[in-house]
């Protein structure tokens, strides 16, 4: 945890720096970029233009060391009970293999689990396994919500191309018309179901998933036959099987992974099947690099830890009020979506885990949204608002295939917003603005721009598995280290649990009428009205 007295000579540093001008220190500090330029695993992150100069920076980087960040990794990844409410580890790193020789027994169990998948993948794209009609199966629907969804979605946007294995879709709400949409198009002979859930017990899953083998059924997929057409991933095997599922199709994972963290175990099991088992694997040994990146470079190179440090700058000391995430590419367009179970999920708490308050913000409120879409949207709060903020603004060097011409278009649009952010518009070009245009010189503070929004700039060589299995490292050991500079528990997820539990008193009362009195008044009415427009009573 941040020691009290880094964590004065932080609030020393950000008054000093609070409105320093981030131009001035690119103009003064000479080797500023290479020196603020941290590289891992296909993926460097350029620290340039964040509010941070050399001595703000060593003070961040041996607050790092003395609130004990190496050993903090060094616990994670040997699968040490980090997750105290729990009482379980938190050891997605294993998953990729990091740390295997630490942990043998439980790393038996991914290796066998890894070969299962690998085997029905291959069983699946060679026609081996068939659908009930003996076609082979040429779509993949995924079910499941937040950790069961987030990722694996995210991943297989991130890898689309005009010849998938398996066209891979995702059903999440329980809104029905989600399942309804996906399935509109779709085949029952010749589709194949993949039940997510890490617990078997969510609502929106298992409703889907029992919508999802009715489809099935009506599309001509005999009862009998239903168990050739559903996979499933879970640590409540019971579960699973009372839902009908038979322990071959059932693909382990374990209480030591968080939901979040996932997308590398079997619930990244649609990724494999749609890309190919060669795909999966090189993800995983993205984020493996990624992870012995973290495990042996000191703080001071640290990418992860350097993000981290540079959150809670900015989001502790600094006061940004938000964290937006700015993919330059069309693929990752679901990454904010992603990092934003991922980062607030973890670590938006508020005790510490001594069960003691935190009264500093905790996690950034994080979105975004893919370059340039945003910029014709909200990017203008951004730039003339006035709210606080950091950015991370990603953007890939190469792009595949592609038209270079548009993709020289995309780049510019990323280094114009970067370099707007950076520089505003000052008050003397609105004014010479505002005379161009012909207005009178008291509007030339509609044309103004602060600039000097901290935000780091993270280059891709490429969108490729193992660049995009880093990048999810990279953010996962940002968030963890986030919460040991926080000292609070970045892997449960109590917050969620109330609404679950009034969501089925209220399923109760919306169902028969019934308990509206123990409602709040507001509640009671709006019940009241539902049951108006979807009953007969
Ligand atoms: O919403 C809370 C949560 O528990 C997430 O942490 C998790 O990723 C998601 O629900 C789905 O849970 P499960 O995989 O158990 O269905």
């Amino acid at each position: 945890m941040l020691k009290s007295s880094d964590a004065d000579t932080l609030s020393t540093q950000a008054s000093r720096l609070r409105d320093v001008s981030i131009s001035d220190l690119l103009s003064n500090e000479a080797n500023r970029v290479s020196e603020l330029t941290f590289r891992a695993a296909g993926l460097s992150l350029d620290a340039s233009k964040q509010k941070i100069d050399r001595a703000a920076c060593r003070d961040l980087v041996s607050a790092a060391t003395n609130a004990g960040l190496p050993d903090a990794f060094e616990r994670l990844v040997t699968g040490v009970e980090v997750n105290i409410t729990e009482q379980r580890a938190a050891l997605h790193t294993l998953l990729r293999g990091t740390a295997a020789a630490e942990c043998p027994d439980l790393y038996n169990e991914v290796s066998e689990t890894l070969s299962r998948m690998q085997c029905a993948v291959e069983n699946i794209h060679s026609g081996t396994h068939t659908g009930a009609s003996g076609q082979v199966f040429t779509d993949v629907i995924n079910i499941g919500i937040g950790g069961s969804d987030l990722g694996p979605r995210m991943i297989c946007r991130a890898l689309d191309t005009d010849t998938p294995r398996l066209r891979s879709h995702f059903i999440s709400n329980v809104d029905p018309h989600d399942l309804d949409v996906v399935t509109r198009d779709l085949d029952p002979a010749t589709t194949l179901l993949i039940i997510c859930s890490k617990t078997f017990t969510t609502e929106e899953t298992l409703t889907n998933a029992q919508r999802a083998r009715a489809w099935l059924v009506a599309g001509g997929v005999a009862e009998a036959n239903i168990g050739q057409h559903v996979l499933a991933v879970t640590t409540n095997l019971d579960a699973a099987a009372t839902f009908g599922i038979s322990e071959t199709a059932c693909f382990p994972m374990w209480d030591w992974v968080g939901g979040r963290y996932s997308v590398w175990s079997a619930i990244g099991l649609v990724i494999a099947l749609g890309y190919g088992w060669q795909v999966f694997a090189e993800l995983l040994d993205g984020a493996k690099a990624l992870d012995e990146h973290t495990r042996e470079t000191p703080p001071d190179q640290n990418l992860p830890m350097m993000m981290a440090l540079l959150e809670l700058w900015n989001t502790r000391f600094l006061n940004t009020e938000t964290h937006v995430v700015l993919p330059y590419s069309q693929r990752m367009e679901y990454l904010a979506d992603f990092l934003q179970q991922l980062t607030m999920e973890s670590n938006g708490k508020r005790v510490t885990l001594t069960g003691a308050p935190i009264t500093d913000a905790t996690a950034p409120v994080l979105w975004g949204s893919a370059g340039t879409i945003g910029q014709h949207s909200y990017y203008q709060l951004l730039h003339q608002g006035n709210r606080a903020f950091s950015a991370d603004i990603i953007f890939p060097l190469t792009n595949g295939n592609v038209d270079l011409d548009a993709h020289r278009k995309l780049a510019a649009n990323a280094l114009a917003q970067s370099r707007a952010f950076l520089i505003g518009r000052t008050p003397q070009e609105s004014k010479t603005l505002a005379a161009a245009k012909g207005l009178a010189p008291e509007l030339a503070p509609h044309f103004e721009m602060s600039g000097n929004h901290p935000h780091s700039t993270i280059v891709m060589e490429s969108v490729t598995p193992a660049t995009l299995g880093a990048l999810v490292a990279a953010y996962e050991h940002k968030t963890y280290f986030l919460s040991a500079l926080m000292g609070l528990n970045a892997f449960d997820q109590w917050g969620v649990e109330l609404g679950k539990v009034i969501g089925k008193q209220i399923r109760s009362t919306l169902e028969t009428g019934e308990a509206l009195g123990e409602l709040d008044a507001s509640t009671a009415t709006l019940a009241t009205a539902w049951r108006g427009a979807n009953t007969d009573d």
